[in-house]
Parts: C-alpha cells; structure tokens; sequence
C-alpha cells in the first residue's frame, strides 16, 4: 500500500537530506539516490519480516511524482505488501520536505522492491513465523 500523506501510526523507516553530491549533471537530484535510500528503507523492513539475512531482487516499479531538492529533508515509510515462500514485497511511499519555504511536506515518490531471504550459501530459504513489527 502507498500512502497519500506520511502515515500517523507508524514512523518513517529512514530519513535522508539530499545533498549537492547526490546530484546529477543538471544539478538535480538524480533519480537513483531516491532509488537507493528506498532499497535501504525497503531492505530493514524485508530483514525484520524474514529475521535474516536479504537480498534485492527486483524493483518491480518506482514512480517519480515531483522533484527533490538539494537540501529536503526526504523521508521514506516503508510497508510490507506480500510475504512469498522465500521472498518479501515492500512498498515505499516518499516524501520531502524543504528548508527554505513553509516545510510543507510533498509526496515525490513510489516504489515497490522485492527481498528474498537468504542462507549463508546465498541460497533462497524460505520464510518463517509471522509478520514481526513494522515499527
Ligand atoms: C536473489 C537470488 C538469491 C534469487 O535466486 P533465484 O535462484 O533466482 O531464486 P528463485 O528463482 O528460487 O526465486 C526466489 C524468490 O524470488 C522471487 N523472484 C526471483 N526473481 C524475481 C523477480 N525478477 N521479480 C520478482 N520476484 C522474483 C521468486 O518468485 C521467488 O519468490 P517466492 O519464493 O516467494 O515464491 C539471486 O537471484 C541473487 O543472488 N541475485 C543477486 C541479488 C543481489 O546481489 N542484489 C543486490 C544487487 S546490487
């Protein structure tokens, strides 16, 4: 599930401020900051669900939906969507926030990224139990 407006029962997964170094030869945020803070964000939520060890197998859609600025504040919700035999789908909703005006908060993104629990040998293992806390 994507989320409109920042959720007020659960906190955000990580927050992130974008920074000059993040962007791209225009001087924009480049696309695959956003793309790699909510790999992250998706990654501890999909470690929770499974209890060990992921791996990202796919980003199966990320949506671009306003830009980020040098300097916002972005912060990234994180939710589990579906729990396979050996795989976990999360869905990212993105929002930012700026410094400079009223600080209202904008959605800029949606993602869904897909996890798959994994053995020391890097072999696919199935998960167990169920759903542990998303907080
Ligand atoms: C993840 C990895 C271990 C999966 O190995 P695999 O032999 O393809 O595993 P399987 O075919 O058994 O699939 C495992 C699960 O992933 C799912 N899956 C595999 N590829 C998928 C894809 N492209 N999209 C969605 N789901 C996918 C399968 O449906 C299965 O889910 P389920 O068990 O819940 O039904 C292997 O592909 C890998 O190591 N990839 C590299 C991961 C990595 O390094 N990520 C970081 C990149 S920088």
């Amino acid at each position: 599930m994507y989320f409109d407006d920042p959720p007020t029962d659960r906190q955000a997964m990580i927050t992130a401020v974008a920074m000059p170094s993040d962007t791209n030869a225009l001087g924009d945020i480049f696309g695959g900051w956003l793309m790699s803070q909510a790999d992250i964000a998706g990654a501890i939520l999909a470690y929770r669900r499974a209890g060990g060890r992921v791996v990202t197998v796919a980003v199966d859609c990320f949506n671009f939906i306003l830009p980020v600025y040098v300097g916002d504040r972005v912060i990234f919700y994180a939710d589990l969507a579906r729990t396979g035999k050996t795989s976990i789908k999360v869905d990212l909703s993105i929002f930012a926030q700026s410094n400079w005006d009223d600080g209202a908060i904008r959605r800029v993104a949606t993602g869904s990224m897909i996890y798959v629990h994994i053995d020391e040998a890097r072999r696919p293992t199935p998960i167990e139990g169920d759903a542990k806390s998303q907080d």
